[in-house]
């Protein structure tokens, strides 16, 4: 059977399939020509009414680099002492939880996005009332991922920080980085030279997510189901990479 594969699918599937989450970096600067190339490809990411209601924080410097790893170390304390009070067989961590560290701090390049929350008023008004908040937060998680996928396409590992947009992360990072009430931090996206080779991850199988014109119900799964499934895929990996 011939596939309908075109030459943009096969070049996409290798850069979608090839990006992981890169947690250690070798410390090599990034230049500004690659900046560049990063920024001028997420600005064309699809956003919600085409709000595009984001900006980019290029931090390079590594004394605020070092800043924002203290930052970083400092509120993931109290986040591990919070998930040590949760079953132990569906804890992130397992057992113990890793001695925080900010491997990130090593990468050329910080980017953090900053969401605009005003912008909910250039959706209708249903939309604002509705679902304002969460597209506001889709379009940020867009603009995320395609700097991720740029960062591949370049060559370069990338990771998420998501832990920017907690209350004491974002608030800590409005006094470092100076962006003023009501811009709201979204997310970081590390972006350096990988130090490390991610081993494999778990990847549903097609099959398992696809269902055709309607829900196929014999592949519902009960909440204990969904239980087993987090203890049994994702916990391992997440042990790995940890
Ligand atoms: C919304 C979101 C938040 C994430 N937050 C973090 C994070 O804070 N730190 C981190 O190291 N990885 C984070 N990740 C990365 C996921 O852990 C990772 O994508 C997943 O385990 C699959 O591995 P891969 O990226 O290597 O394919 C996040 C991913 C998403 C989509």
């Amino acid at each position: 059977m011939t596939s309908n594969a075109t030459p943009e699918y096969l070049a996409l599937t290798g850069i979608l399939q090839a990006r992981r989450s890169i947690r250690k970096f070798r410390p090599e600067p990034i230049d500004d020509d690659t900046v560049r190339l990063l920024a001028d490809a997420a600005r064309f990411t699809p956003a919600a009414g085409n709000a595009q209601p984001w900006d980019l924080i290029i931090v390079r410097d590594p004394e605020t680099k070092r800043k924002f790893g203290d930052i970083y170390v400092e509120q993931l304390r109290q986040k591990n002492r919070l998930e040590m009070t949760r079953d132990a067989d569906i804890r992130f961590f397992g057992d113990q939880p890793p001695e925080p560290k900010a491997g990130f701090v090593d990468a050329g390049l910080l980017i953090v996005v900053i969401g605009d929350p005003r912008l909910i008023d250039a959706y209708p008004l249903r939309t604002k009332i509705d679902k304002g908040a969460q597209h506001i937060v889709s379009s940020l998680a867009n603009i995320v991922v395609t700097l991720h996928y740029t960062a591949a396409a370049l060559g370069l590992g990338s990771q998420y920080l998501s832990d920017t947009g907690s209350p004491e992360m974002e608030i800590m990072l409005r006094d470092l980085l100076g962006f003023p009430e009501p811009l709201r931090a979204y997310e970081t996206v590390c972006i350096g030279h990988a130090d490390t080779k991610p081993s494999s991850r778990f990847v549903k199988e097609t099959d398992e997510i696809v269902h055709f014109e309607r829900f196929d119900q014999s592949r519902s799964k009960t909440d204990a189901e969904i239980r087993q499934f987090i203890i049994d895929k994702l916990r391992p990996s997440f042990k790995k990479v940890l």
